[in-house]
């Protein structure tokens, strides 16, 4: 029997994402550069559905009906054009090639570019969920030629995340959008992360609240605006015993945060883009700094005096009311940052689709999220609705109505907390940088004037004034007259 769609790469995501795909009915020939990953999985899940065993991929493409779907499943980078350069002499026109790995997208757009050259579909598809939403159903967000998509589409959307009836699932865009998309979700994942730990810091170093404690506090924040996935899995983490002390699971972990690079490429997107994503760069940045142990103990140690607030925050924060009030500024505080996080990603969404000829459609890019991805959260509904018709899109998250609300409704407790954060010398720099994107867009006037006197001083940079049209410089080294430019 033709498979309908071939697999290759069978590490857990692959592996998977295949089980997935025959637990749906389809019929899933099988790939994997030693067969051994492909006999396990067949072994152990052959009742799951229809697998047809293969050893090298002129095997698996002759095991495939017309066109042919193949999905690739291995490590971005030099990998996936190992594999691509060897299937594009076994393909048909028409056939379809589906990247669904972490790639970054420049490597998607040239890939789709050449592999269109042979007449072949290139699907860069970002997926999200880890290896349980691979299983069990993860958002999928696919890129390529909309005509790939009527081939390939039913089929990811049966796999998919199902969000009361809905699957999470839909074509975003040509070429690279898809994985755009998903670089875009993964740096927001990274601004999700830091404020939630920002959050358990400031609770911890000021009010004294212990990780089993916190696990509490998580948990019934989980039932406010904040809830989502990854406060969900807050909670049970900091619950966490550690077997072999006893501590807290959290307090035995090295506090040097991993990052595989989609992070950094959306902080470098924003860059290139002229989209500033703050809150999600200084999210990159923190677990750089976190990694930097050796330099953080010296500098620990150099720096070792108080941090000379007058009052000990413990007897300000640390017990009764004031403990409790303390935890509400912060949950307003991180439900804040979130808000900004999500703005910086949905603007740089707006100005990659400018850059990139892609007609982004933000309300579905956040239907995708509800279900499936790491980033599932109760907010992205009233994204969508922000998103709703297309001729009332706010210029920026911030300023659809239930968010300016919430914003106004937060900033007090805002303040407080960063100014906290300052004054007791714990870093909150997602907490912070939020703040200060919110003020920069809500300013009378920013310093750039400043800035743009210091260029025309020493650059002859020009400026424009702001009581006529035109460009400016001053003579500064001759009398400071002003010409027109
Ligand atoms: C997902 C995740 C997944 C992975 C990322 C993040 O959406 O399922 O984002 O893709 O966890 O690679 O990895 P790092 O934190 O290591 O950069």
């Amino acid at each position: 029997m033709a498979a309908d769609i071939g697999v290759t790469g069978l590490a857990v995501m692959g592996a998977n994402l295949a089980r997935n795909l025959a637990r749906n009915g389809y019929t899933v020939a099988l790939h994997n550069r030693t067969a051994a990953k492909t006999d396990a999985l067949i072994n152990s899940y052959s009742s799951e559905g229809e697998f047809v065993r293969t050893e090298s991929l002129a095997e698996l493409v002759g095991a495939l009906q017309r066109p042919r779907r193949v999905l690739i499943m291995v490590k971005a980078g030099a990998p996936v054009d190992a594999v691509i350069d060897e299937l594009v002499p076994l393909l048909d026109e028409g056939d379809i090639v589906i990247d669904a790995g972490n790639s970054f997208f420049e490597e998607t757009r040239r890939r789709e570019e050449t592999l269109r050259g042979h007449g072949l579909h290139f699907v860069g598809v970002g997926v999200s969920g880890g290896e349980e939403g691979a299983l069990h159903g993860p958002s999928i967000m696919p890129g390529g030629s909309r005509e790939s998509y009527e081939t390939l589409g039913p089929m990811l959307e049966k796999i998919a995340a199902d969000y009361h009836g809905e699957p999470c699932c839909a074509w975003v865009g040509t070429d690279g959008a898809g994985h755009y998309v998903k670089m875009v979700h993964n740096g927001i994942e990274y601004a999700d992360m830091q404020v939630i730990g920002e959050a358990y810091d400031l609770m911890r170093q000021l009010a004294g609240l212990e990780p089993a404690e916190q696990a509490a506090v998580f948990r019934e924040w989980n039932t406010t605006d904040l809830a989502s996935y990854l406060i969900e899995i807050t909670s049970e983490v900091l619950e966490q015993e550690d077997e072999l002390t006893g501590r807290p699971l959290v307090d035995v972990i090295v506090d040097a945060a991993g990052q595989k690079g989609t992070g950094r490429w959306t902080a470098i997107s924003g860059l290139e883009v002229g989209s500033p994503v703050t809150t999600i760069a200084e999210s990159v940045f923190a677990r750089s700094i976190s990694s930097q142990q050796q330099l953080r103990r010296i500098t620990r140690d150099a720096f070792a005096a108080g941090v000379g607030s007058p009052v000990p925050a413990d007897e300000l924060y640390g017990s009764g009311e004031a403990r409790q009030s303390f935890v509400e500024d912060i949950r307003k505080a991180l439900y804040a940052s979130k808000l900004v996080s999500y703005a910086q990603g949905f603007d740089m969404l707006t100005a990659a689709g400018a850059e990139y000829g892609w007609d982004l459609d933000m309300r579905t890019i956040a239907s995708l999220w509800r279900a499936g991805c790491i980033i599932r959260a109760d907010l992205l509904d009233t994204i969508m609705k922000a998103y709703q018709h297309a001729d009332e899109r706010p210029a920026n998250l911030l300023l659809a109505p239930e968010f300016t609300e919430a914003i106004n409704e937060c900033l007090p407790a805002w303040r407080r907390v960063v100014a906290a954060a300052a004054t007791y010398g714990v870093p909150a720099p997602v907490f912070s940088s939020s703040l200060a994107y919110y003020d920069s867009l809500r300013a009378e006037r920013l310093p750039a004037s400043l800035t743009q006197g210091l260029r025309d001083y020493f650059g002859a940079h020009t400026y424009q004034r702001v009581d006529k049209p035109g460009t400016f410089h001053i003579r500064w080294s001759e009398d400071r007259t002003e010409a027109e430019v």
